[in-house]
């Protein structure tokens, strides 16, 4: 049985449970799938996202910022007090949202290595399974590069299978087990509970995360992907439609069989000047995590409560504002509002969706969140491509990277 969501050129989502099905919608569309999706197997099947993992120079400020600014609750400690030597975690959620705040505390090591090497960053797409052992044989047969064997961590909760493989770049996705864990996080954790809870701001679930990687790697890490993870390609971009007068990019949707896990990946194209793919892979010092977009029931709540906090936004020139109803059509939201806050509105044949990008997020102008809400549409907002990379032009600019 094959559980796959092909996204095809009339932007239908089709399910598809056999081959003989994919060989009709390919005579329908003419659309050529990639051989390995033919073969592709729900071999790996994936819950959900169960945690991103950032290494960062010091913890305890990263957890206060997305306390502060980004509404996240505290939820679980590990380090000195909890019998760690050697590092400390803070483990925050929001939401389906959970994020591991994560710092050495000894020189030397991989942390401190990740953390020179590329500033803050996501160290670990952590992906929930049911069998965090037979994932990891699944995937490393098929030539993904071990990062963790299967370890069983235990305590009076229960038990966490962990197993973990490497994908781009110093990357690494972890697969999680924990259908017999009862405690708050997983063993080696403590329930943390300081008196300082800001609010939420409505964040709900991660819905992408993009990663970019370098000069012609774009169809090796789908093809990774495809043939180690049984992703599916939902849909690509080329450099005519993510293109600027001064740069370009190519980029790729994979999406795993329940359309759960999508990750698009970038690959700089040529251009006039620097793109910011490779203004990103020059100051990561290689591929990695771009941004996270984050859902949101009520963006124009989000954005005002993030603004409000601190979180600077992207912005496009007004004049987007002057035309945008002619082209996606009739929305539910007031435009002022919108406006306003510069979300940005695309349509596609299932729905609209709404979103926002923030500047970097971190000191080095690498990794950014986007906020988006959907209403029906399955995209990726490709109509404000061309606005957006010239706001991202105009911040390389001020930096003197474009
Ligand atoms: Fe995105």
């Amino acid at each position: 049985m094959i559980f796959i969501n092909y996204y095809l050129p009339k932007k239908k989502y089709y399910i598809i449970q056999s081959i003989q099905e994919i060989m009709e919608i390919q005579d329908k569309t003419s659309l050529k799938l990639p051989k390995e999706n033919l073969e592709a197997k729900d071999f790996l099947p994936l819950l959900g996202t169960d945690y991103v993992e950032l290494y960062v120079g010091n913890a305890k400020q990263a957890a206060y910022y997305y306390m502060s600014a980004w509404g996240f609750q505290p939820l679980a400690y590990a380090g000195l007090e909890t019998g760690l030597k050697d590092r400390v975690s803070y483990v925050l959620e929001q939401d389906k949202i959970r994020i591991v705040l994560t710092s050495s505390l000894v020189p030397g090591g991989p942390i401190n290595k990740h953390v020179d090497s590329h500033g803050d960053g996501v160290k670990a797409i952590a992906l929930w399974v049911d069998d965090a052992v037979n994932s990891y044989k699944e995937t490393t047969s098929r030539g993904a590069k071990s990062y963790l064997s299967p370890q069983t961590l235990e305590d009076d909760n229960g038990k966490v299978v962990l197993s973990g493989i490497h994908t781009y770049g110093e990357t690494v996705h972890l697969f999680v087990e924990r259908s017999d864990y009862h405690g708050v996080f997983m063993p080696g954790y403590k329930k943390w509970l300081p008196r300082y809870k800001p609010s939420e701001v409505g964040l709900r679930y991660i819905d992408h995360m993009v990663g970019n990687v370098g000069w012609n790697e774009m169809n090796k890490w789908c093809e990774f992907y495809a043939k180690v993870m049984g992703f599916a390609q939902l849909v690509s971009f080329d450099d005519k439609d993510i293109s600027t007068d001064y740069t370009a990019l190519m980029s790729k949707v994979m999406s795993n069989g329940n359309g759960r896990i999508k990750f698009p990946i970038n690959e700089p194209a040529d251009g006039r000047k620097k793109s910011q793919i490779e203004e990103y892979i020059q100051f990561y010092n290689g591929a990695g995590v771009q941004h996270m977009a984050m859902a949101t029931n009520n963006i124009i709540h989000t954005v005002s409560n993030l603004r409000d906090r601190g979180i600077e936004f992207l912005t496009v020139p007004s004049s987007y504002y002057d035309d945008v109803l002619d082209r996606v059509g009739e929305i539910d939201e007031e435009l002022e509002p919108l406006k306003d806050l510069g979300i940005l509105i695309d349509r596609d044949d299932e729905g609209y969706l709404l979103q926002i990008f923030t500047k970097p997020v971190l000191d080095r102008p690498t990794m950014f969140i986007e906020i988006i809400q959907r209403k029906g549409a399955k995209s990726f907002g490709k109509g404000n491509f061309k606005a957006l990379f010239e706001a991202i032009e105009r911040e390389q600019a001020s930096r003197g990277t474009l």
